[in-house]
């Protein structure tokens, strides 16, 4: 692994905006850009970042495999969901998103849908808990979902549209512009 020159560019800035010997404190930034580029964290690109860094691998890994954004396996082409089954989407109905990933994209998560286009996984909350039940597909939170919606948005997904984030219950269509 290697940053394109690009990434190189923009990763060597990042690090001088931090204090001599404090270079480390760049590593969130360096990985989630690694991780752009390939897709998901291999371990060469984690251990591309340490170096970089000054840090152990195992140091670059603890923060790598602390954080729900950060990907240590190979992910769908289209994207990677991930669904909130904690309380609050537990209680409306994160158990039937879940069941609706393992009809769609794989039984068990992590593993590739047979088009090679999506994975999931079950996180823990995403900070979206009034709009519950929701998923984290790719950067975006899709919201309010049901069983029927997801299954429409995966589908549209798959089909090459980008369904428009956010509550897909209508939530805030009355509120004023
Ligand atoms: Fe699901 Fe918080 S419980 S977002």
């Amino acid at each position: 692994f290697a940053f394109t020159p690009e990434n190189q560019t923009w990763a060597e800035a990042q690090i001088t905006k931090f204090p001599e010997g404090r270079q480390a404190s760049a590593i969130i930034p360096l990985l989630w850009r690694a991780q752009e580029q390939e897709g998901w964290l291999t371990k060469p690109a984690i251990e591309y970042v340490a170096d970089m860094l000054g840090m152990a691998y195992i140091r670059a890994l603890e923060v790598a495999s602390f954080y729900f954004m950060f990907q240590l396996q190979p992910t769908g082409s289209i994207a990677h969901v991930q669904i909130c089954g904690t309380t609050s989407c537990m209680i409306c109905g994160a158990e039937d998103l879940i069941a609706v990933c393992k009809e769609k994209i794989a039984n068990k998560p992590f593993t590739l849908s047979a088009d090679g286009k999506f994975t999931w996984e079950e996180v823990e909350c995403l900070g979206a808990c009034t709009n519950a039940p929701m998923a984290q597909i790719g950067k975006d939170y899709y919201e309010d979902l049901t069983a029927e919606g997801f299954a429409k948005l995966l589908d549209d997904l798959a089909a090459g549209q980008v369904p428009l984030p956010g509550p897909q219950n209508g939530r805030y269509a009355a509120e004023p512009k």
